[in-house]
């Protein structure tokens, strides 16, 4: 689909690291939680990394990285909202917003069914966070449901730091870009089907996101990250498990 390779707003050249750093651990204190590192945390590779601690967002900024993972329970209770079947009904294909840095998720975009509230909230909280990580001016922000891959291919997003949660259905999906050749991609294919056109070979794994996952993908163009990008495509949807339900964030300087 043609939305996940949109263009938005360019970066704002004087988004300086360092300051986002200091500025983005001091709000995390206010979501702070009791917890303890995993000991899975990690940096495998200088292109992807794995977290349990949103703080850790601020990866994303180191210039070889390209994909964050933060990884997040599973909430049962908007699971189970989500699994009410006037919940899709009432949502259709989704919905698409800009809101205010600082400001949630109003409840009436989302339909009046128990578990709403606890929706909005970590709609909210998720939000609050990316501004706070990339210091944005707004947030465009989108609810997908969708019963088909929306970009089965990969891609490289012509945006900047992208954020998308599944809160339904399969995690978006990534392959690291060790073995890849990137003139594979788009028209470079020719055509032919990414495990055919030497875009990757044997030694590539594809990695998915699991449900209520945050993931951030940098774009092509974020500063100086014009010839990289996180390689991700959309997942299939397994036929009878109902609709994918994503969550989408960029961010805007205005
Ligand atoms: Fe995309």
């Amino acid at each position: 689909m043609n939305d996940e390779l949109a263009t938005i707003e360019m970066i704002d050249p004087n988004l300086l690291q360092d300051s986002r750093e200091a500025s983005f651990v001091q709000a995390m204190d206010r979501h702070a939680e009791p917890s303890q590192k995993s000991s899975q945390d990690q940096i495998s590779h200088p292109y992807a990394c794995t977290t349990a601690e949103p703080v850790d967002l601020i990866r994303i900024f180191h210039p070889l990285i390209q994909v964050v993972r933060w990884r997040r329970q599973v909430d049962p209770g908007i699971e189970a909202y989500l699994q009410q079947r006037p919940v899709n009904s009432h949502l259709r294909n989704g919905f698409r917003i800009v809101i205010p840095a600082g400001e949630g998720l109003e409840l009436d975009f989302l339909p009046d069914l128990p578990g709403r509230r606890a929706m909005a909230q970590d709609i909210s909280l998720i939000a609050d966070i990316y501004s706070e990580l990339l210091g944005c001016d707004e947030i465009a922000l989108r609810l997908e449901v969708s019963s088909k891959a929306m970009c089965p291919r990969f891609h490289v997003d012509r945006t900047g730091i992208r954020l998308i949660c599944t809160y339904r259905g399969q995690g978006t999906e990534w392959i690291d870009d060790k073995w890849v050749d990137r003139s594979k991609l788009g028209q470079g294919s020719l055509g032919l089907a990414d495990d055919a056109s030497g875009l990757f070979d044997t030694r590539t794994t594809v990695e998915a996101a699991a449900p209520f996952d945050v993931l951030l993908l940098k774009g092509s163009l974020w500063q100086e990250n014009i010839r990289r990008g996180a390689i991700h495509r959309s997942p299939s949807v397994t036929a009878g498990s109902g609709p994918r339900i994503l969550l989408v964030m960029d961010a805007i300087w205005t």
